[in-house]
């Protein structure tokens, strides 16, 4: 198994206990955070009233709100696109929560087709995420659609 397998069979077996979206996002940020090297950010901001809040995650203190189609968050999510940027300084619009991050990747993540929010996850490094930290968090994410109980997004 591949270091993203092994991860996303961790949050498989986590959330057989609770299926709700505090539980699971929680944990699973935790998981990348810790598991994943050279990070400063991993979390997730969750689609609500047309833009994206703030959800669970691990790091420093983040920015709340963000409109869609504004920095990376709200392109990937605008777009529904996964979105690797090897140096946020030259990505239009970027959003600097930290100024300590340098690459980012973006993942949406979808309940019946439709974008509900995105996985986040920033690093110091320039061009720290390739084409495998790609295949391997959207593979991550997808076992994360399945796993979650996404029904009461308004309990947050
Ligand atoms: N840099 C992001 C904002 C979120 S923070 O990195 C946690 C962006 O441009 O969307």
């Amino acid at each position: 198994m591949t270091g993203y397998e092994m991860l996303s069979e961790q949050l498989r077996s986590l959330a057989e206990e609770e299926h709700g979206i505090l539980p699971v996002l929680s944990n699973a940020s935790a998981l990348l955070y810790w598991n994943l090297e050279d990070l400063n950010w991993a979390g997730f901001y969750l689609m609500d009233k047309g833009s994206l809040l703030l959800g669970p995650f691990q790091g420093k203190v983040a920015c709340i709100r963000i409109p869609l189609g504004k920095g990376v968050c709200g392109t990937a999510a605008k777009n529904d696109e996964t979105l690797v940027v090897g140096n946020v300084h030259e990505f239009p619009g970027h959003i600097a929560c930290d100024s300590v991050s340098n690459s980012e990747i973006v993942v949406p993540v979808h309940k019946d087709s439709c974008v509900i929010g995105v996985l986040d996850i920033d690093s110091p490094s320039i061009g720290r995420f390739t084409e495998k930290d790609r295949q391997g968090l959207e593979a991550f994410v997808q076992v994360l659609e399945q796993v979650t109980d996404f029904r009461d997004p308004s309990m947050l």
